[in-house]
């Protein structure tokens, strides 16, 4: 698929037929050497474990007896079934097929099959284990080069604590690949024909906006704004709210809404599970009571826009499959264009073996929506 611009500005050096080449070196399907969202915390119950592809990759999934969490490959390395198909007692993996047992580092313990006389030094057996990190109850998984992991900042929740825990989560699997999800979900200007709404916004409503970004830690911010008015969701806040949108690779949106001396959070991850198909999370952190008493209205919404975003996915794919030529046009399509030059930048700048250099620069965005 290529993408062509119609844009009358390009940026220096960068010509738009390179935007989204055939996939290579330049344009992976997705990125690693990154932290990505594997799960929210509580679906990780202590003592269980739970299987998942992320990235192509069998990964399972558990919590020890003590609260931590953990991550292997999920793949016995004796002869290749999920380790997952076998049992894990708070402590231990253990293979179904002939009993291996593997700690929460993925170091072979035991093999039952062995006798006293076979000095095999189960020890020296591993199954890969991922680095993991729990925060603002969510669950991390550090994709790549694990001597990497700890140099890469997990991705933060603003003006909320580590520990602090969601106040509502909203989960959604999308019959897509990642850069299908990533450009729908910030794009724009699909607002007033997508999200049609009475209580939401309407064509009528659509006017002109401009919007500051601002380069930021792996992507870009759409800097400190009083919302739109014709946002009837923000009304519901009270006050005059103010907020604060971001995204960075490898596919995470935060939001931060403040209102007065109170704070409403969100965070957006797209984590993709195979080539064609994705999870989107969306995770929500308040701590103003009257959202709380309104849960089930937000949940309504929250889910209903999901939905939304999911349906008009699904039926792009259809064109998609006919891989035509595709336009990104003027500054209600920069933000896409600017995923994307993230995106080949950091596989370039790897690939080379240099420091990313953040290809955004500071500029006024303006549409109509
Ligand atoms: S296949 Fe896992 S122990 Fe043999
Ligand atoms: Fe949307």
């Amino acid at each position: 698929m290529t993408i062509m611009s119609a844009s009358t500005e390009t940026a220096p050096g960068i010509p738009d037929s390179e935007l989204r080449p055939a996939r290579g070196i330049d344009a992976p399907v997705w990125l690693r050497d990154l932290w990505y969202m594997a799960l929210p915390g509580r679906e990780l119950k202590r003592g269980k474990m739970l299987a998942k592809t992320l990235l192509g990759e069998p990964v399972l999934l558990a919590r020890d007896a003590d609260g931590k969490a953990f991550a292997l490959r999920d793949i016995c390395p004796h002869r290749g079934i999920p380790l997952s198909c076998g049992r894990f007692d708070g402590r231990e993996v253990e293979c179904c097929y002939h009993g291996w047992r593997f700690d929460n580092a993925g170091t072979c313990t035991c093999i039952p099959s062995l006798t006293a006389d076979q000095p095999v030094k189960v020890e020296r057996i591993r199954v890969r284990d991922y680095p993991i990190a729990e925060k603002h109850g969510l669950v991390w998984i550090f994709i790549g080069d694990p001597a990497l992991a700890d140099a890469t900042p997990v991705p933060d929740v603003p003006g909320f604590a580590a520990d602090a825990q969601p106040s509502h989560i909203e989960k959604m699997e999308f019959p897509c690949p990642l850069d299908d999800a990533v450009v729908g979900l910030m794009d724009p200007a699909h607002g007033p024909y997508v999200h049609r709404a009475w209580w939401w916004r309407t064509k009528s409503s659509m006017h002109e906006k401009a919007k500051k970004f601002a380069p930021s830690t792996l992507g870009f911010t759409m800097v400190r704004h009083a919302p739109s008015s014709n946002s009837f969701a923000y009304k519901l806040l009270g006050g005059k709210p103010e907020t604060e949108i971001a995204f960075r690779l490898p596919g995470v949106r935060t939001e931060e809404i403040t209102v007065g001396k109170h704070r409403f959070a969100g965070i957006t991850t797209i984590t993709p599970l195979t080539e064609t198909s994705c999870e989107i999370t969306q995770t929500m952190y308040w701590t103003m009571p009257w959202i709380t008493v309104l849960k089930p209205v937000l949940r309504h919404f929250a889910r209903t826009f999901l939905e939304q975003d999911g349906k008009i996915v699904t039926m792009q794919q259809a064109g998609l499959a006919h891989a035509p030529s595709l336009m990104l046009l003027e500054d209600a399509d920069t933000q896409a264009k600017w995923y994307y030059r993230l995106k080949k930048e950091f596989a370039r700048a790897k690939a080379e073996g240099r420091e990313f250099q953040n290809p955004v620069k500071e500029r006024v965005l303006r549409w109509r929506s």
